[in-house]
């Protein structure tokens, strides 16, 4: 069956109520679009799970600054199409800006705490942004199940608080990071990258692996291993260091050294020239 293309609030609802009342499972895969195989790993697993999937393709201005990349950022909707489709999706939702924010909007969800470190100090209005569309397109699907990539691990978290603290009765997926054959992970701003800089990209998956093995060697002093990654990292001149952090993988506390036994999540972003890219990786610390 051939993917339907819905525009309109309306449209999809119309879609996804009739496939609800048939008593179908309904699956969601939140994206920005300009899919790549790290999406495509998303709407395989809710075509699996769920009987019908659900993918919308929204460049959302609301989670951008103005000094970023809203303009320019990659759009190729008949290429979506093809994708979500060859994926397993049944739908995707494709809305205009008007569509979603009419003149009068003026609603803001924000979520304290964990929106604050890492990509929060960095974008302080982005995770508003965020967890504002996500909560708009959850209510427009009221889906079963939501799929998000590791890729962006602390949105994930984000989006579990948000399920928690509103009561959406939606389970939350999280999908492993798809990489390049190299360690590069995908992201749709890849794009922006020169030959020379996508070399200079493989330091951030470097710098977790070396942050990795620090903790599969036993190391547990964050500060030991925070400085291995920098160290990673700082070797390439180029690269403008955000963060190189590690935390608890549930939390994102920080303690001063990490106990047997933790999940703990190496994080990283970092600058080039044309495109700021961000990295994860979570690990089991060893029990001795
Ligand atoms: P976008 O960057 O398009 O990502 C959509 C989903 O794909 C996110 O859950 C992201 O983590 C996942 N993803 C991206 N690259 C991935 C990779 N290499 N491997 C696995 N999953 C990957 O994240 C957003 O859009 C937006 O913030 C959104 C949630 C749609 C709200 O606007």
């Amino acid at each position: 069956m051939a993917i339907v293309l819905a525009r309109t609030i309306a449209e999809l609802r119309q879609q996804v109520q009739a496939q609800r009342t048939a008593g179908k499972r309904i699956g969601f895969v939140p994206t920005m679009g300009y899919l790549h195989e790290g999406h495509a790993a998303l709407i395989r697993l809710a075509a699996q799970e769920c009987e019908y999937v659900v993918t919308s393709d929204f460049v959302n201005p609301t989670q951008f600054a103005p000094t970023e990349d809203f303009e320019r950022y990659p759009r190729d909707l008949q290429r979506d199409l093809q994708v979500a489709e060859q994926a397993g999706s049944h739908v995707l939702f494709a809305p205009s800006v008007e569509e979603m924010y009419p003149e009068g909007f003026a609603t803001t969800v924000s979520i304290r705490g964990i929106t604050e470190k890492f990509e929060g100090a960095f974008r302080p209005t982005h995770f508003d942004g965020v967890v504002t569309v996500v909560s708009k397109l959850f209510n427009i699907v009221q889906p079963d199940r939501a799929y998000f990539g590791q890729k962006d691990y602390q949105q994930l978290l984000v989006i579990r608080q948000l399920v928690r603290d509103l009561n959406f009765p939606i389970e939350v997926v999280m999908v492993p990071t798809v990489r390049e054959p190299d360690g590069l992970a995908l992201s749709s701003r890849n794009v922006y990258l020169s030959a020379e800089e996508r070399q200079k990209a493989l330091s951030l998956y470097r710098a977790l692996q070396a942050g990795q093995s620090v903790i599969l060697q036993g190391e547990r002093r964050r500060s030991v291993i925070e400085a291995r990654m920098q160290e990673v990292l700082s070797a390439v001149p180029e690269l403008r260091i955000d963060y190189a952090a590690a935390a608890l993988a549930e939390t994102l506390e920080q303690p001063e050294a990490f106990s047997p036994g933790a999940r703990v999540v190496l994080l990283v972003a970092a600058r080039l020239p044309s495109a700021r890219l961000i990295d994860n990786l979570l690990v089991q610390v060893p029990n001795p």
